[in-house]
């Protein structure tokens, strides 16, 4: 099959696709999406297909306005409004108890759906144009790093989807925060752009934080989220997060380094090392650590580096997310020096 390269004007025959059964790899302001009408399990199960995804890992459904809502969930949980009112249209999705109209492929069997009203513009335009919600995993081949252009979906996609819209960088980088209010207390699974300390803000107290968020699931136990049980956001190179100095830092490449070393410092750092060295922003800027992480994990597989050194970014606000997708490609390897 041959992959049309669209671009954000042609938003009209990205929905053509979507509502004959397509495959569109569509930009969100997280990472691009590999959407296909979220109403037909037909052409849901194609998305499985062309990421290689384990089918019981359930799909994010994108809306584009909050009356689309009523449809897709069993009921309405009345917070929901305070929370689409703070973070929709954004980076924040949502699990509620389904309705029978979701197909079992989205949901991979659960009795829940997760919803997400995207901010992007050229998403919000591709979802009117298909005139059905659409189901979205981020567009990678499953267990790679997720796409932050359009450029990382043709890597991963060409040959095996109708189209990908071309929209630019992704603001954000990392995907998005979700909520369940699908458990007696709302609790986050995932953490992204939309903060705990936010989601506090209108949820009160009554947050939990799921123990996958950071650590490591045990052997045996069950993820609320099937996505988390996955080995994920893994480039081909080793990763290793460094925490320390940059001094210390700078001794163990002195000492590790090979041809096929890569750095991800901060920065102002780049000058002291001859190696292939990517910026992951200013130390203290948790976002644009965000927006950076994915690019500079898949630039690693990009150049065959077998060894990727990270300086350790801090895990506050955004940062939880940053630190989260980190340690995944880690495998939770933390050298302290
Ligand atoms: O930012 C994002 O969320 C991007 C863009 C495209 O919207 N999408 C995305 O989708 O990251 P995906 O499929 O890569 O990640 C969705 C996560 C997975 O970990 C999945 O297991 C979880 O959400 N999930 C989806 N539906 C769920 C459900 N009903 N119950 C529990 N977890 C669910
Ligand atoms: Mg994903």
């Amino acid at each position: 099959m041959e992959t049309k390269l669209l671009t954000s004007k042609q938003v009209k025959e990205a929905g053509a696709i979507l509502k004959e059964g397509g495959l569109v790899g569509i930009p969100t302001e997280t990472v691009y999406g590999l959407a296909a009408n979220a109403l037909d399990g037909k052409a849901v199960a194609k998305i499985f297909e062309a990421k290689g995804r384990p089918q019981d890992n359930p799909l994010i459904v994108h809306i584009s306005d909050l009356s689309e809502l009523d449809d897709l969930v069993a009921y309405v949980p009345p917070v929901v409004y305070d929370l689409a009112d703070a973070f929709w249209p954004g980076p924040l999705t949502i699990i509620m108890d389904k309705a029978d109209i979701i197909p079992d492929e989205v949901s991979a069997g659960l009795d829940t759906v997760a919803v997400r009203m995207p901010s992007h513009p050229v998403a919000r335009e591709i979802i009117k144009a298909a005139g059905v919600p659409l189901a979205a995993p981020s567009a990678n081949t499953s267990g790679k790093p997720s796409p932050t252009t359009a450029a990382h979906v043709m890597n991963d996609m060409n040959g095996k989807i109708d189209a990908v819209v071309d929209g630019g960088s992704c603001e954000v980088g990392v995907e998005s925060t979700v909520i369940t209010l699908a458990t007696r207390k709302p609790k986050l699974l995932r953490p992204g752009r939309v903060t705990p300390e936010e989601l506090e803000d209108v949820l009160g107290d009554e947050l939990i934080i799921d123990d996958a968020v950071l650590g490591k699931l045990k052997d045996g136990e069950k993820a609320a989220s099937p996505g988390m049980k996955y080995k994920h956001y893994s480039p081909s190179s080793d990763v290793f997060v460094v925490k320390g100095s940059f001094e210390a830092f700078k001794e163990l490449i002195g000492k590790e380094a090979t041809a096929n070393t890569a750095v991800l410092v901060f920065d102002g750092e780049e000058k002291d090392f001859d190696i292939l060295t990517l910026n992951f922003g200013e130390e203290d800027d948790d976002l644009a650590h965000a927006a950076k992480l994915f690019d500079a994990l898949r630039t690693c597989d990009d150049k065959n580096v077998e060894k990727l050194y990270v300086r350790c970014p801090s895990d506050e606000g955004v940062g939880l997310a940053v630190m989260n997708r980190l340690l995944r490609a880690a495998e939770f390897k933390v050298l302290e020096v």
